[in-house]
């Protein structure tokens, strides 16, 4: 495999994106699982629905807009609106992530994550999860305003690298950012959390793990 950067997304690759509800279960009742997977799918959707409209707002604000509506579809108390938003800020890794950074980093391998988020998210996920040294770039779509999967975005580190599509190896564990990355040229690796269905969108990552640990197997 001819990889010469290996680009990570953020949200549900290596950072939880329940963690925030998960961490508030005592509070939110049985319904929290259900409630932090609606937050999630109305966010990426307000992603999506933002780009088509040419309508940006950055991901922070896409984030409370649509906490905001599934605290209210899911009778959420007012009151746990400001610690939502602050877990939100310092989302936990996924067990593996630190130890397959750390070992691909001695592997020298150029490591970058690619993300929705803004830089000043994006910098304060890895620095209160400790992982800030194991990464050379923090690429954020805020650089050409406009949301994955449009091709603008994945073409930020072909251009910062100066290297081809398919030199880059893409890992996410969002189906529709592997087939996005994958129809752009990359490598796209499906990090498959929890044994889901692909899509059906024009790309089948060559690769399928069920968590980063994997990776090293295949790099
Ligand atoms: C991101 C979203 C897609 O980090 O999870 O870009």
């Amino acid at each position: 495999m001819k990889t010469k950067a290996l680009v990570f997304d953020a949200y549900g690759t290596l950072f939880d994106v329940n963690s925030a509800a998960e961490k508030c279960k005592d509070k939110i009742g049985t319904k929290w699982e259900a409630f932090a997977n609606f937050w999630r799918t109305t966010q990426l959707e307000y992603t999506w629905l933002r780009s088509l409209m040419k309508r940006h707002k950055n991901f922070w604000e896409v984030t409370e807009d649509s906490l905001d509506k599934s605290m209210r579809m899911f009778s959420i108390n007012k009151s746990m609106r400001n610690e939502l938003l602050n877990l939100y800020k310092i989302l936990s890794p996924y067990p593996e992530v630190r130890g397959v950074l750390e070992d691909l980093k001695k592997k020298n391998y150029k490591l970058a994550i690619l993300s929705n988020g803004t830089p000043a998210l994006l910098n304060e996920l890895v620095t209160s999860n400790k992982l800030n040294n194991l990464f050379d770039d923090l690429f954020s779509i805020e650089e050409v305003k406009v949301y994955k999967p449009d091709s603008r975005v994945y073409e930020i580190p072909i251009k910062k690298y100066n290297l081809k599509a398919n030199e880059i190896t893409f890992l996410s564990a969002n189906t529709w950012d592997v087939s996005g990355g994958g129809n752009y040229g990359y490598n796209s690796i499906w990090v498959n959390r929890n044994k889901l269905e692909f899509d059906i969108l024009d790309y089948k990552p060559k690769n399928e793990i069920s968590n980063l640990t994997h990776l090293l197997d295949i790099v």
